[in-house]
């Protein structure tokens, strides 16, 4: 196994020639035999584990082949996947027997995610995130990260000041798919699907645990959620993204940026629709009011993308993502078909352990 930085090849000039952060690539090459790599992993456990910590680790050549010994190197690691991704945003499907391996999403090809942490939007959410890639992308399709800590550096006071202050979702669970699902059945829009369950006393049960408010309402559910925006961990500041719920301007500002992907009359039609998320409002105050002007959120932006580097994918590279400390992203994607990026979610918390000072 050789640690090393990414290659020149292995980082997409979509950003230039920014490199915000330098993630940490094991790489397996050479090693052709999948038990030899496995046994490097068990003999550096503490090691990568300690990386995993405190960067973005890129197991390159590693080629799990399997569901099963992909989910193993996590076991290995005591790294805890995750069967759960309650109340998730983000459509997926289920792809392996244990549960622990999604897609990454199955949102429309022409539309971006935008930067954020997973599940930035419940105060219980998951410290690592795991992207393993069976199908290389061809064209389009990659994986911007972040770092979250350089983001918090490079704010004026007045935006670290907006981002000191909790923020609240508002947030509506359907009883039927929104255009927003199309063919998942993991998160979304739907409660039943985003919780994972029929029962309504697990869903409320749920809902207490995290912290998040709610009432039925003609079998929707309707609910309010607190979120600290910054966590304060080992004396940094990480500030959590959920980009994708800024509202229209934020899509505008992905427009300007990369016109080459984004100026088309299909991405100008799903922002308009709000095709871009399931029903949630994401504002600064229970009045509702927008977190951030146009200004400030070209501000936000511009210093997001300043600590971003975009390695490119590999098939079987897999990407070990702290969720607090990293936020990643996905550009528009060329064909679906021929790009498979498997998620798999880590090591939940509870946030409000880290209280902002
Ligand atoms: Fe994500």
């Amino acid at each position: 196994m050789n640690k090393r930085s990414l290659k020149k090849s292995e980082v997409s000039e979509i950003f230039g020639l920014n490199r915000g952060f330098e993630p940490i690539v094991l790489d397996f090459k050479n090693i052709s035999n999948y038990d030899e790599k496995s046994k490097i992993i068990i003999n550096n456990k503490n090691k990568i584990k300690l990386m995993t910590d405190n960067n973005v680790v890129i197991l390159k050549n590693i080629n799990p082949i399997t569901f099963e010994k992909y989910e193993n190197i996590f076991d290995i690691l005591e790294i805890k996947l995750s069967t759960e991704y309650r109340p998730g945003i983000a459509p997926r499907k289920l792809k392996s027997n244990s549960g622990k391996s999604f897609s990454s999403t199955e949102a429309t090809k022409e539309l971006c995610i935008l930067p954020h942490n997973e599940m930035a939007y419940s105060n219980y959410r998951p410290s690592i995130i795991s992207f393993w890639c069976r199908k290389k992308p061809k064209k389009f399709g990659e994986t911007p990260l972040f770092s979250c800590s350089r983001i918090y550096d490079l704010l004026s006071p007045k935006l670290k000041n907006k981002l000191s202050k909790p923020v609240f979702f508002n947030r509506l669970f359907t009883n039927i798919k929104t255009k927003w699902d199309r063919n998942s059945n993991i998160g979304g829009s739907m409660w039943k699907n985003s919780f994972g369950t029929k029962n309504k006393n697990k869903i409320e049960k749920y809902c207490k645990k995290i912290g998040m408010n709610y009432h039925w309402d003609n079998d929707k559910l309707f609910t309010k959620i607190k979120i600290q925006q910054i966590i304060f961990k080992n004396n940094k500041k990480y500030v959590q993204l959920q980009t994708p719920l800024l509202g229209k301007d934020v899509y505008f500002f992905m427009k300007n940026k990369f016109s080459s992907r984004f100026n088309n009359r299909k991405f100008d039609k799903i922002i308009e629709l709000e095709n871009y998320s399931p029903p949630i409002k994401y504002s600064l105050n229970k009045k509702n009011t927008e977190l951030f002007s146009k200004n400030e959120i070209n501000e936000f932006m511009n210093c997001i993308f300043k600590t971003g580097i975009v390695p490119k994918w590999e098939k079987g590279d897999i990407w070990i993502i702290n969720n607090i400390k990293f936020a990643h992203s996905r550009m528009n994607v060329d064909i679906p078909e021929e790009r498979e990026i498997i998620a798999s979610l880590g090591e939940f918390i509870d946030v409000r352990i880290y209280n902002s000072p």
